[in-house]
């Protein structure tokens, strides 16, 4: 598995195994303990996933060390002030089963409760003066967000001492989000590409099923390929162990500029929600 470096010198295994949407108990244990078998060496789970519990156990269970094993967990919009974040972490490595995080993230930037007078943005720099408080005393190795926008960031900026490590965003062939992907690039924040199959939304689509032929590859792989050449960490989910392996496989050929600028402009794949108006 190659590895990305993040702006403080830590290793990222270039692809994570995505856990949203895979329920708490034998699913996410099955599906992660597949992952890790055929080699994944990175997992993302959030608290709001229900998982936490059965995603650690499949990493304690696994054989391999925790060292080997890439992290991330993300605090939930219920708990954006100093002291829930606090406790969130706390919850997290409980509920894990570990004494480390590699990555925390917000997992949102506005929450819908915290909407009236720009209130989200003492929440976010209450929750990230906590998360950089637990990287200092080595609780988390890397901090950073998720669904911010470039506003969401700058308002960070403001009070932060610490930059995000890492933005995980909707990015996947058709949603490359230019501006924002350039922006964290210049401030060295490393892209996490969440959906990056636009949460199955790509697999009906006609282009992205040419570009697979033209490569002898499957959708999946070229539009994680389109990822990795783009310079973005994408975290594929499946609980299909078939899928699970095949998504591993993406290290060995190079797509075209022309097929790349195909997958940028697809049309019809999944894009990223407004976090200025989701509903939670
Ligand atoms: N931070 C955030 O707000 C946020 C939001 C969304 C997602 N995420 C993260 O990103 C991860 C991935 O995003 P996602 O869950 O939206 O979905 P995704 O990875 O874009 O797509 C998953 C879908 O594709 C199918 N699939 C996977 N590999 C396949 C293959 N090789 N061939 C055919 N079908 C395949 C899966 O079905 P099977 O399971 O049957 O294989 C599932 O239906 C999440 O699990 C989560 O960790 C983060």
């Amino acid at each position: 598995m190659e590895d990305y470096t993040l702006s403080n010198g830590l290793k990222i295994p270039k692809i994570g195994f995505g856990t949203w949407q895979i329920p708490e108990g034998d699913e996410a244990y099955n599906s992660v303990a597949y992952a890790l078998e055929v080699g994944y060496r990175h997992v993302d789970t959030a608290q709001i996933y229900g998982n936490e519990v059965s995603v650690g156990r499949a990493i304690a269970d696994s054989g391999l060390s925790r060292e080997d094993i890439f992290l991330t967990t993300k605090v939930w919009n219920d708990k954006h002030s100093y002291d829930l974040a606090k406790e969130s972490i706390d919850e997290s490595l409980k509920k894990l089963g570990t004494d480390y995080l590699d990555l925390l993230l917000i997992h949102w930037p506005n929450p819908k409760a915290l909407r009236e007078n720009d209130a989200w943005k003492a929440g976010n720099a209450g929750a990230w003066k906590a998360m950089e408080e637990a990287y200092k005393e080595g609780k988390v190795k890397a901090i950073g967000v998720s669904n911010f926008m470039i506003h969401h960031l700058e308002a960070l900026f403001e009070t932060a001492e610490i930059k995000p490590h890492v933005n995980q965003v909707l990015l996947a062939p058709g949603c490359p989000q230019e501006e924002l992907t350039a922006f964290c690039k210049e401030h060295d924040i490393l892209l996490e590409a969440y959906s990056p199959l636009g949460t199955g939304s790509i697999f009906s689509n006609e282009t992205a099923k040419e570009v697979a032929e033209a490569n002898n590859k499957s959708v999946a792989q070229v539009a994680l390929r389109w990822s990795l050449q783009k310079g973005f960490l994408p975290l594929p989910k499946s609980v299909t162990p078939k899928n699970i392996k095949a998504n591993l496989d993406i290290f060995d050929f190079t797509l075209s500029d022309e097929d790349m600028a195909k997958l940028d402009s697809l049309q019809g794949v999944k894009a990223q929600e407004d976090p200025d108006k989701v509903g939670w």
